[in-house]
């Protein structure tokens, strides 16, 4: 819990203190330490709660909100504050600002707006060093991961279920898999959830989408991945448009410190939008020849958008297996850059783990495909290696 910030608030009204404070509750690194209704007994208060940051709601009376605003500068110049207003003109957040608070939100306040102020002031604030608490939670420091195919059946599918799986190993993580194939998704399948919500209901909601509401929408799998799964009607795929994925992609950021999206084949915009707002995109392909046509027509794509381009990874499945007729260097000259990294051919344990709707950290995991799989989720948030790998089987770990 090291990285909750604890709040105090003061909003003599409470029509506007009670939505306040529920935005509040529904996020994670939130602890709301203190509610006050009156400014003047406010000072006492945070004397007595020690917050990390106090929320001053001006619109009761400005003139008071103001003086106390002051009056807790002056006290505690490091405590930073929060001015909160219906009243958005400049000189309403300058009267603010002159008084002391270090950040101002218009009433009523829309959690990412929330979000960003509360992240801005983490940084400033800073840790030890200075530097902003790394946590893995909140904006800047979530890994999001897209998985596209270069065509169907390639196994984006199997490498973005297990990966997620394996990231979600670790304690300190807080893993959610988006399945973004809207028509042909199989995440849940692949994981036997019956889900209670999809996509399609946060979209629906998305107005009033609330952080409770949204870690609510995702379901959990036994391994400690977190889910939310595509429509399960073909007709709510319409319900789901970029802007809305925009948003959702914002708030979970704020809670999982690793997102991890499964594409479709289709490029639509909200697989576009989900590649933009990913850290890493994987690019999943076999060593044949139409998914390697495919691999280098996608990367002339992605060349026009240069951030975009920067974040692709090329991982090879199915290395090994009879189909391949294309050799690694062959194929690495033909699409003109390195190979991020190798799965094997791993027939029986992939398709066994996929036919019982199990991953394969449980269902194999001593297989070759979930020792790959765990190297590649290792290698993506910067672990160390496996134990190095015996010199014939080095190209399944050979992180590039
Ligand atoms: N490394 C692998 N070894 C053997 N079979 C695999 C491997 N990866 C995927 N498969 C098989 O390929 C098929 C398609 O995989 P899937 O992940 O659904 O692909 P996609 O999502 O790209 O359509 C599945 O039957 C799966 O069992
Ligand atoms: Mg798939």
């Amino acid at each position: 819990m090291k990285d909750v910030q604890r709040l105090a608030i003061v909003d003599p009204s409470d029509a506007t203190r009670e939505p306040l404070r529920n935005l509040l509750l529904g996020v994670e690194t939130v602890w709301l330490e203190a509610e006050c209704s009156r400014y003047e007994f406010f000072v006492d208060v945070v004397k007595q709660s020690t917050p990390d940051i106090v929320v001053v709601a001006l619109d009761t009376d400005h003139t008071k909100a103001l003086q106390l605003i002051q009056q807790l500068t002056a006290e505690m110049p490091k405590l930073p504050i929060l001015a909160v207003s219906s009243r958005g003109d400049g000189q309403s957040i300058l009267q603010a600002l002159r008084a002391g608070a270090k950040e101002f939100l218009t009433a009523p306040v829309v959690l990412e707006e929330l979000l960003t102020a509360l992240q801005r002031l983490r940084a400033s604030r800073g840790g030890p060093d200075g530097t902003p608490s790394a946590n893995g939670q909140g904006h800047s420091q979530s890994l999001v991961i897209s998985v596209i195919g270069s065509r169907g059946g390639v196994g984006s599918t199997s490498i973005a279920v297990n990966l997620g799986c394996n990231l979600a190993q670790d304690a300190n993580f807080n893993v959610a898999l988006i399945d973004l194939d809207l028509a042909l998704g199989d995440v849940d399948v692949a994981l036997d959830l019956i889900p209670d919500y999809t996509l399609a209901d946060v979209a629906m909601n998305v107005d009033r989408l609330d952080m409770a509401f949204l870690r609510r929408s995702l379901c959990k799998h036994a391994c400690g991945l977190s889910v939310l799964p595509h429509p399960v009607q073909m007709e709510d795929i319409s319900l789901i448009h970029e802007d809305h994925l925009g948003r959702v992609i914002n708030l979970l950021r704020a809670s999982y410190s690793h997102l991890i999206f499964d594409l479709s084949k289709r490029y639509t915009p909200t697989d576009m939008t989900a590649m933009r707002a990913s850290d890493v995109v994987l690019l999943v392909c076999q060593l044949e020849l139409t998914s390697l046509r495919n691999v280098v027509r996608m990367l002339h794509s992605f060349s026009q958008e240069e951030a975009l381009a920067e974040k692709i990874r090329v991982v090879v499945n199915r290395v090994g297996s009879d189909d391949c007729d294309i050799s690694l260097k062959k194929a690495e000259e033909t699409i003109g850059r390195s190979i991020y990294w190798q799965v094997p051919n791993d027939y029986k344990a992939v398709l066994g783990s996929r036919n019982a709707g199990e991953p394969l950290l449980t269902h194999a995991p001593r297989s070759k495909a979930q020792q790959s799989l765990q190297g590649l989720a290792n290698a993506l948030c910067g672990k160390d290696q496996q134990p190095a790998p015996k010199k014939e089987r080095r190209s399944f770990f050979s992180f590039r």
